[in-house]
């Protein structure tokens, strides 16, 4: 996607080196648009726990680029295995994380040492590359839901979509996952506008979402987090999609923590409720996402405190609690799949089923 007019992807190579590997620092938007160079597998690993990178998508490509650097260091068996369980412990709940590590010690392990770093390298950029291809995908198979209920709408009436957190491009490699079919239906003149849940406690809606969608001109408006439902009430929601971090073989489907209470609120209101998602986002090992997907706890100071810019543009965080209050931070929640009108792949759309999930990737799924 651009900024001012210039391309960008969510992580890159340094064109002048060729080996350390740049992000956005996601914790200064959208105040300043700072890039990093990471040049270890440690910095890598503290740019995903601090958030620097995240997003589920991009903590995966980001951790393969991770573990080629750690291969310039050191491209013995001990060092891939060793790098590769720091790198997939940096955070639990995004499955695609564990997804990219997997797939470069399956493609890294059979060669010598010698061979490993030029290799490494090219599956982090194959991973990048598919990340983005999937997602332009979701962003096509997506646009058509928006265009069907276009059609439902009188002529140049505005669509209204809720989302929550940050399904964007700079949550993926490119595109983003929700936010794909949102920009190419503005892209192709429809008047969509979207509902910002501002998505406490890191505010990455407020944040992320609201500077994403800015840039691109896409009219959008942040809100509370517990002001959807009572916009849903009010005939002010067409449809919600959202992006996850972990869809069970089933179609549970694993998000930041309050989107189980929007899909609540859209079912009672009956308002559709999408998830998009590239494959690599599925755990097929998983039934029942409720018990088994593993749910962040993230620090109570992300509670008790926010960040935010002061009136002479410093980035600062304050308190919100009083001295002694405890806070407690699980970071995803779990929407069961029952609520979910479907879930939009690279493949296409499909219901958020065993049978639906099957039908699109019969290669991946257990019975195949
Ligand atoms: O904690 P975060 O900001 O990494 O959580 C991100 C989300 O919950 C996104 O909705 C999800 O990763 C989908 S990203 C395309």
């Amino acid at each position: 996607m651009k900024i001012n007019g210039v391309p960008y992807r969510s992580v890159w190579l340094n064109e002048k080196d060729g080996w350390s590997v740049h992000i956005f620092d996601q914790t200064r938007l959208p105040f300043s648009l700072d890039i990093l160079t990471l040049t270890t597998p440690d910095e890598v690993a503290q740019a995903i726990c601090t958030m620097q990178v995240r997003g589920a998508p991009l903590i995966g490509a980001v951790a393969a680029y991770g573990l080629a650097l750690a291969l310039r260091q050191d491209a013995s068996d001990t060092s891939l295995e060793n790098q590769a369980t720091m790198l997939a412990a940096t955070r639990p709940t995004a499955i695609n994380l564990r997804w990219a590590i997997d797939r470069m010690l399956t493609c890294l392990r059979p060669l010598t040492p010698e061979q490993r770093v030029a290799k490494a390298y090219a599956e982090a950029e194959a991973i990048c590359d598919e990340d983005a291809a999937q997602n332009e995908a979701i962003g096509r198979h997506g646009l058509q839901i928006i265009r069907d209920i276009a059609k439902t709408r009188p002529a140049g009436a505005q669509i209204n979509i809720l989302t929550h957190c940050n399904a964007g491009w700079i949550a993926t490699v490119d595109w983003g996952t929700a936010l794909a079919p949102i920009y190419m239906a503005h892209d192709e003149g429809l008047n969509v506008h979207v509902w910002v849940d501002e998505t406490r406690p890191r505010n990455q809606g407020a944040a992320l979402t609201a500077w994403e969608l800015g840039s691109h001109g896409v009219p959008h408006t942040v809100i509370a987090d517990n002001a959807g439902g009572h916009l849903m009430q009010h005939g002010k929601v067409d449809m919600v999609i959202v992006g996850t971090d972990r869809v069970t073989r089933n179609g549970d489907v694993a998000n930041k923590i309050g989107t189980y209470l929007k899909a609540l609120a859209a079912q009672d209101n009956a308002i559709p409720f999408w998830v998009a998602l590239p494959s690599t986002t599925i755990d097929w090992t998983v039934a029942d996402g409720v018990q088994e997907i593993p749910i962040e706890e993230r620090a109570a100071s992300e509670i008790t405190h926010v960040a935010g810019r002061d009136p002479q543009g410093t980035q600062t965080t304050v308190q919100i609690t009083p001295d002694g209050s405890t806070a407690a931070n699980p970071a995803f929640d779990v929407t069961p799949a029952r609520l979910v009108t479907g879930l939009v792949t690279e493949r296409g759309c499909c219901p958020a089923t065993a049978e639906g999930l099957r039908t699109l990737f019969p290669e991946s799924s257990p019975s195949a």
